[in-house]
């Protein structure tokens, strides 16, 4: 196992290269013009959210001063903790100071990067912006009404529209659940992450499995985990149950891939990605494809889109898809893919054969098991792809 996931690291690095772009900005930079923010500057490179806040293409960072950020500190918090706070200063969208003062009907609340850290329960990833008498604006972390507005804009301090946005405010903003002690990368439970946001019945498959390890293993050096809703993994569970352990291994190893990719880098860069079952003769990958806004993942027998963020916080992003990723290796191709939007008369039969190129161990037995019921597996999964396109369109809603 060791071996195969040093050598799907290596794949993948190349595949890694391929995605690096370059960047349009960069934080540390631009704050190291303006020596009153230098600790909040210094922290921000200490907790690696420059990194994450270089990688987004439209960002606003509510920039604190030296004596802000040292109230702040006195609360002595954890480093995991500080990252916690400071990611609630990054707002996931481009707010000018221009924009601050249009907001419609004067109150908002904006998305954070503590929303999509995972540890942000319910609505406390959000900040509250208002407009108030006087035209100043008022910045909350607790969007429960009524709460009092705590810190207030200061100036623009730089802007790029509309890639980033740098305003200072006045006060730190905090909230019980940013200041709960967290945890490190390596130390985040994965299975409960995924429980607690609509993938239990896969964190259930992986709590069972040698595969969780895997997962596991790869957190520290990057790992981007894509787990299909709890739905679709019901449906596919009678299916699931007929693989065997070696390949139950190899189908949730095939939902992981051993490097960070954050939504940004997969909606610019297409392409052939190695998983954590790739290893040896195994190929076991699928194809990054983009289309605007939607990522779509293609193994050769089912597409899959994401539809959300579990996590993410470099190294580790999980996303929830649509669909279980069946990988060639172990499942047959139900439908010829599809050329035109039509849905696919049921007289088109499943022609196209499963290029098994590897005779490995586990996937040769997989085939052997299947090869009996060929045409009723053709069947079965034309069954479950309908199964699964009824989920789906609660999903689009
Ligand atoms: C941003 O700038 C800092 C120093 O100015 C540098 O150390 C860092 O590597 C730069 N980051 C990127 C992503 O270019
Ligand atoms: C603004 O207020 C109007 C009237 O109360 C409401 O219909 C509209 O949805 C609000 N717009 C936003 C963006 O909240
Ligand atoms: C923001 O907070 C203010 C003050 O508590 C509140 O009046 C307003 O409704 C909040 N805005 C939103 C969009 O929740
Ligand atoms: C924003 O980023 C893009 C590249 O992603 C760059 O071409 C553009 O010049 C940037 N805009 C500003 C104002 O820096
Ligand atoms: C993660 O949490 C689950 C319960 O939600 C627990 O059973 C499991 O042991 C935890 N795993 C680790 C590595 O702490
Ligand atoms: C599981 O395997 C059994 C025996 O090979 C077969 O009868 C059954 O249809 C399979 N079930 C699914 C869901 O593929």
């Amino acid at each position: 196992m060791k071996l195969l996931t040093t050598t799907s690291l290596v794949l993948s690095f190349t595949f890694l290269l391929l995605l690096s772009t370059s960047h349009a900005h960069n934080i540390t930079t631009i704050l190291a013009k303006h020596p009153e923010f230098s600790t909040f500057n210094h922290y921000l490179s200490a907790t690696h959210l420059a990194n994450d806040i270089n990688r987004r293409q439209t960002i606003t960072v509510l920039a604190i001063d030296n004596a802000a950020m040292s109230s702040l500190l006195d609360k002595h918090l954890s480093l995991p903790t500080l990252k916690n706070v400071l990611s609630l200063h990054v707002l996931v969208d481009y707010f000018g100071s221009k924009k601050l003062h249009q907001i419609t009907n004067g109150t908002t609340v904006a998305s954070s990067m503590f929303q999509a850290t995972g540890a942000a329960a319910g609505t406390s990833g959000y900040v509250n912006i208002t407009n108030l008498k006087g035209g100043k604006v008022g910045f909350g972390a607790d969007v429960t009404d009524g709460s009092p507005l705590h810190s207030f804009y200061v100036k623009s301090v730089d802007e790029l529209p509309y890639n980033i946005s740098v305003l200072q405010i006045s006060q730190g903003l905090t909230s019980a659940d940013a200041e709960a002690p967290t945890a490190a990368p390596s130390q985040v439970n994965l299975t409960s992450i995924m429980a607690k946001q609509g993938c239990k019945a896969f964190a259930d498959l992986l709590k069972a499995s040698k595969a969780l390890s895997t997962f596991e293993e790869n957190i520290d050096g990057g790992l981007t985990v894509f787990c299909p809703t709890d739905n679709v993994v019901k449906g596919f569970l009678p299916k699931y149950k007929n693989l065997t352990d070696a390949d139950k291994v190899a189908l949730l190893s095939y939902h992981g891939i051993p490097v960070y990719e954050s939504l940004q880098m997969l909606k610019s860069n297409n392409g052939v990605v190695n998983t954590l079952a790739t290893g040896g003769a195994s190929k076991y990958d699928f194809t990054v494809q983009n289309d605007g806004e939607i990522v779509r993942l293609e193994t050769k027998v089912v597409t899959a889109t994401i539809v959300g963020t579990l996590i993410d916080q470099d190294p580790l992003v999980v996303y929830k898809i649509n669909k279980v990723l069946l990988p060639i290796e172990l499942f047959k191709p139900s439908l010829a893919p599809a050329e035109s939007p039509k849905p696919s008369k049921k007289t088109k039969k499943g022609a196209a054969s499963p290029e098994a190129d590897g005779p490995a161990g586990d996937v040769e037995s997989a085939t052997a098991d299947h090869t009996n019921g060929a045409s009723e597996l053709c069947g079965s999964v034309k069954f479950f792809m309908v199964l699964l396109s009824l989920p789906m369109g609660f999903l689009a809603l």
